[in-house]
């Protein structure tokens, strides 16, 4: 099964529900719509409408983050992974680097995975390299810690996908060398056999500037087992496109 996730970022208004309808019409009609799952991720002000509207659709809906306290504190501004499941949201993206860049460590987001899965969302867990790590070749050491200090065998491998996106790729229009995107991916997939202690292992996605014309460069990498797109999932065209270009 492969994954393309939406990552709607600060965008969204009521109205954009028509972006969700028109990619859901085209995933009821695709031949190979077997073969994938399709997330969206809103902002939390369109979440209880998109749930209600999505709940017995192909196409499901998670949030971009949750708060690490449940079910409720005193925390302004917080939403809790039992506050998302209750407005019907069935997945939450936890570990976004924007997240990790704003204070989230690893203690946090081990709290967070445990709080969502308590509560029953499926976790959609973000890891990746800067571009300072990467040209000191630390990037194995980072990624293997950041998963290592989040997830243990305990987990219901199931309920979590992780999402490798290399930080000075969110963005930017540049994606990594396949050479270097196969390595990276198979390095991920062992710790997590390592972790995990046996044959299944969470999904392992890509993101970071894919796009409809790039996709086309990691469908060749079978170790990929999905995307994660911010600014193309934006568009129903460009993520319908890069479904249809995933396939040809
Ligand atoms: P991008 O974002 O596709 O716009 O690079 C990916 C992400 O941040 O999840």
């Amino acid at each position: 099964m492969r994954y393309f996730i939406g990552n709607w970022k600060m965008f969204g208004e009521p109205k954009s529900i028509g972006i969700l309808n028109k990619i859901n019409k085209f995933v009821n009609s695709d031949k190979n719509n077997n073969k994938y799952k399709t997330i969206i991720t809103p902002p939390f002000t369109l979440l209880e409408n998109f749930s209600k509207l999505y709940k017995n659709k192909k196409t499901s809906i998670g949030s971009q983050n949750c708060y690490h306290k449940d079910p409720f504190s005193s925390n302004t501004g917080s939403i809790s992974p039992y506050m998302i499941k209750s407005v019907g949201a069935k997945y939450t993206i936890i570990g976004h680097s924007d997240n990790r860049a704003e204070g989230d460590t690893s203690k946090i987001l081990k709290d967070k995975v445990n709080f969502a899965l308590k509560n029953k969302l499926k976790v959609i867990f973000c890891i990746g390299e800067n571009k300072i790590q990467k040209s000191k070749k630390q990037t194995f050491n980072v990624l293997r810690r950041q998963i290592s200090r989040v997830l243990d065998k305990k987990l219901n491998v199931n309920d979590i996908i992780v999402a490798y996106e290399p930080i000075w790729s969110i963005g930017t229009g540049k994606i990594p060398e396949t050479g270097d995107l196969l390595k990276t991916t198979k390095f991920i997939k062992n710790v997590l056999t390592k972790i995990f202690r046996n044959k299944k292992i969470p999904s392992v996605l890509y993101g970071g500037s894919v796009d409809e014309t790039n996709v086309s460069q990691f469908k060749n990498i079978s170790e990929i087992d999905g995307f994660l797109i911010g600014g193309a999932s934006k568009s129903s065209k460009k993520f319908i496109d890069i479904i249809k270009n995933y396939y040809r």
